[in-house]
């Protein structure tokens, strides 16, 4: 028998929703815990592409409203039965930086950094959130003897859509959170040395350095997984639903369909390259090495990608396994490998929203 006292007493079992607002498509997906286990109640995903007119696996550029009536969609089709959630602010809506400041305004922070911040955010400061968070410094001082402070600022216009967008959802926000920080949180186990998540959604590709749990660099870069069904639309005359479809079928292990494969890869290749550089130039400024690579987002389920990647870059390739994270029925759990990649920022909220309610 199972029977703890914390159990006994523990308050009612409470269900948390992590919602991913991205630019092709919502995702949600709903945790519980159990005698501290995190079980995975429901998920799912709806493409924006018919909210605004664009095919399936498309980004667009909805408005609240339509945003609100497409999380509302998804909310009943998953059978969503919690209101206590928490959602994702676009990295592209938020400014992340490192600053650095002598050691000695440790204790004055909350008066330096707003200052300080003027010199990275490019609207007013009275225009943003502002968050810091002591990268590295005093006790456990940098090389240089200074203070290093992840600084995150977010447009108050930006807060301003996703509260409506909850609120028409009849949904309870606690809290917002740059999908940055989500997103590590659900692809990465713990560990000490550097290592990279690279996020490959519709519209562009996140790359994050993260050591010891702590974002450490984050770059954006213009290319995702919309351009490569784009080229095969192009290089193959087939519209771009039948692109996206054949995409997502067969990826690059489509060896009867040469002309897909190619097309993928010339399209890709470009965002290889530069996902090398990025990571050369992190290693030269650092001196140390990425020895591993998590990828996530919905573009990272092409087939064959994982490969491809791995014959051109040095750090060891991994995909993400949010879902291995939770608890779930065991025939799902072929279904769940294969889906996680696209759902790491949110099971990265809820997992957060399970810890606050401890
Ligand atoms: N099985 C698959 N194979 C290849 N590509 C896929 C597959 N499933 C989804 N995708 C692609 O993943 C992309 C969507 O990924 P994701 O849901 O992470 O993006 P998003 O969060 O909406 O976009 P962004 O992060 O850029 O705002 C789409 O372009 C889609 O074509
Ligand atoms: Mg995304």
């Amino acid at each position: 028998m199972d029977f703890s006292f914390s159990s006994l007493f523990s308050k009612e079992v409470k269900s948390v929703l992590g919602i991913d607002i991205g630019t092709s498509s919502i995702k949600v997906v709903q945790l519980r815990r159990e005698r501290g286990r995190v079980i995975l109640e429901t998920y799912g995903a709806i493409a924006l592409g018919p909210y605004a007119g664009v095919e399936i696996g498309r980004a667009t550029s909805l408005q609240a409203d339509k945003l609100s009536e497409a999380l509302k969609d998804v909310i009943r089709e998953a059978n969503v039965t919690t209101t206590d959630s928490a959602i994702a602010i676009p990295y592209a809506s938020s400014l992340v930086s490192i600053i650095k400041l002598p050691a000695a305004v440790e204790k004055q922070l909350a008066q330096v950094v707003p200052i300080e911040a003027r010199k990275y955010i490019p609207v007013p400061i009275n225009e943003v959130l502002l968050d810091w968070f002591v990268v590295s410094g005093g006790k456990s001082a940098a090389k240089d003897g200074k203070l290093e402070v992840l600084l995150v600022a977010i447009h108050n216009d930006t807060i301003a859509k996703f509260r409506a967008i909850a609120a028409a959802a009849t949904l309870i926000t606690s809290f917002f959170e740059i999908e940055v920080f989500s997103a590590v949180r659900a692809s990465l186990d713990h560990g000490l040395a550097p290592t990279a998540v690279l996020d490959m959604g519709a519209a562009t590709t996140k790359f994050y350095v993260v050591e010891r749990g702590l974002i450490r660099e984050s770059h954006i870069i213009n290319h995702g997984s919309q351009d490569l069904t784009l080229a095969a639309s192009r290089a193959l005359s087939i519209t771009v639903a039948q692109a996206e479809e054949r995409k997502r079928k067969y990826g690059l292990t489509g060896m009867e369909l040469p002309g897909l494969k190619q097309s993928l890869e010339l399209s890709l290749s470009p965002l290889v390259s530069e996902v090398g550089r990025t990571i050369l130039g992190w290693e030269q400024r650092n001196n140390q090495t990425l020895g591993s690579m998590t990828l996530t987002g919905g573009g990272s389920a092409l087939k064959g990608l994982k490969e491809f990647m791995q014959a051109k870059v040095q750090a060891e390739l991994r995909i993400a396994d949010p879902f291995g994270k939770t608890q779930a029925p065991a025939f799902l759990e072929a279904i769940l490998k294969e889906a996680g990649p696209e759902f790491s920022v949110a099971v990265g909220l809820a997992l957060r929203r399970l810890q606050e309610l401890g």
